[in-house]
């Protein structure tokens, strides 16, 4: 039998609930001081009237705003621009580490960006039991049918510059029986493009259902065609951008107690030791998308779409690899990333999104070519960042410093205990255990004040 409670946690309408209805509902049933949280998630919401009902409209049941913070990474030199570059993170020293990536490769020439390809792949999976070589006869036919019935959706994008490019047939029925796809490419110019390539291909289903049931050529048993689904795929290893920065090795300077020449060959081992070991390499990939992702969600992108596309690439020979590379030849150091980036400056939430449409106002409003530019240079500065500390210093040093004041604020620490644990721990290694003591001592009176030091 069911008990009270979990009678209690179920509801039907609830999303027909106004949002303090829902609300009211939700601290009703799950917390012990429902007043003081229905006060406490209402605090959260925008003054602004407008613009919270913009931000609730983007999802559903929504109740509260969840923040996360903004930061920004100034000194960016790509392609001879200089760029501030908008960073949302819940990680400490992701901006302090690619900030100071940045400032480094300023004044080594800064970072050159190029973009390999623009293509987004969209996909028609279908079950079909016919001759296939008909079916390849008359293909070109087919093509020409299915790009003049997507017409009234691809005219805009045409007008644009885009719209539909190849299609090409895939035959899958050595692995599953009767299955075969339409792999479509899509040129979406300033949008991420999804709404459009899933159109086209929705259309492409009913064109070819039409197509197999009357062209004379297919007989009556080859003449049905199941469409499985139409959707885009994630995966664009044609929508690529290289991001690299190189100097002669004499001038990375001088790294703590490590000289320039070691520095470049660990760093070479280390990026090699991501190429082979793919448990290095998840990690590897793991602090480029540190850098990747915080720009893709202030701009309002999608960074599931980013992170999926960017983990198949990473393993498109078969082995997942790092994403990024490194040469030292004839004295030069090089370091390169090549990443599959799908993007949008125009439509979805890039506009919508009050803070978004801000972050692309910072980078001067950039075409979809420049902020994968953008983009693909903060991920291999992130990159540059981590794998330089874990070579030199290890990581654990830069990245305690930053999470300090996260453990600060967990221990409660007024705004003098702060200051006094930052100076304190200015040349000491941070952990909680140690910060913690810290306080302790320091709110027993026995800690002599480092703010006159
Ligand atoms: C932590 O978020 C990211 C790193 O682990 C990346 C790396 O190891 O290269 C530091």
């Amino acid at each position: 039998m069911e008990n009270k409670t979990s009678q209690q946690r179920t509801i039907s309408g609830f999303s027909k609930l106004s949002k303090r209805g829902k609300i009211k509902w939700i601290v009703q049933n799950f917390f012990k001081d429902p007043e003081v949280v229905a006060k406490e998630l209402k605090s959260y919401w925008l003054s602004n009237e407008d613009q919270q009902k913009i931000i609730d409209g983007f999802s559903e049941n929504t109740i509260s705003n969840f923040y996360l913070p903004y930061g920004v990474a100034p000194n960016f030199k790509i392609n001879d621009e200089t760029y501030v570059i908008p960073m949302v993170t819940e990680e400490s020293s992701v901006v302090a580490a690619v900030s100071k990536a940045a400032k480094f490769w300023m004044s080594r020439g800064g970072f050159k960006a190029e973009i390999l390809g623009t293509k987004k792949v969209g996909q028609l999976h279908f079950s079909w039991n016919g001759d296939v070589e008909k079916l390849k006869q008359v293909f070109t036919e087919l093509t020409t049918q299915l790009k003049t019935a997507a017409q009234s959706i691809t005219a805009n994008m045409e007008k644009r510059g885009g719209g539909i490019q190849e299609i090409e047939l895939v035959d899958f029925t050595d692995v599953e029986p009767n299955y075969y796809q339409l792999r479509c490419n899509f040129e979406t110019c300033d949008s991420m493009g999804a709404n459009f390539i899933n159109s086209c291909l929705e259309s492409f289903g009913q064109t070819l259902i039409q197509f197999i049931a009357t062209n004379p050529i297919f007989s009556a048993a080859e003449k049905e065609v199941v469409i499985i689904m139409a959707i885009l795929s994630n995966y664009t290893p044609e929508c690529v951008v290289r991001a690299s920065v190189e100097c002669p090795i004499s001038d990375l300077g001088q790294f703590g107690e490590i000289d320039a020449e070691t520095f470049a060959f660990k760093f070479y081992k280390a990026i090699r030791i991501a190429e082979i070991d793919p448990y290095r390499a998840t990690t590897n990939n793991k602090g480029i998308f540190n850098g990747i992702d915080a720009v893709v969600l202030a701009t309002g992108n999608d960074f599931r779409a980013i992170e999926a596309g960017g983990h198949t690439y990473a393993a498109k020979d078969g082995q997942y690899r790092s994403l990024s590379h490194c040469t030292i030849e004839h004295g030069i150091f090089k370091f390169w990333l090549d990443v599959p980036l799908a993007l949008g400056t125009v439509g979805g939430l890039t506009s919508l999104h009050p803070v978004a449409k801000r972050s692309l106002e910072l980078l001067g409003n950039p075409s979809a070519q420049n902020l994968m530019e953008i983009i693909g240079v903060t991920g291999l500065a992130q990159n540059f960042a981590a794998v330089r500390s874990l070579v030199t210093t290890g990581i654990q040093k830069g990245h305690m410093k930053m999470h300090l004041i996260n453990i600060l604020n967990q221990l409660e620490a007024s705004e003098k205990e702060i200051k006094e644990a930052v100076l304190y721990f200015k040349d000491r290694v941070v952990s909680f255990s140690a910060v913690r003591e810290f306080i302790q001592v320091f709110r027993e009176g026995k800690h002599q004040s480092h703010l006159a030091y």
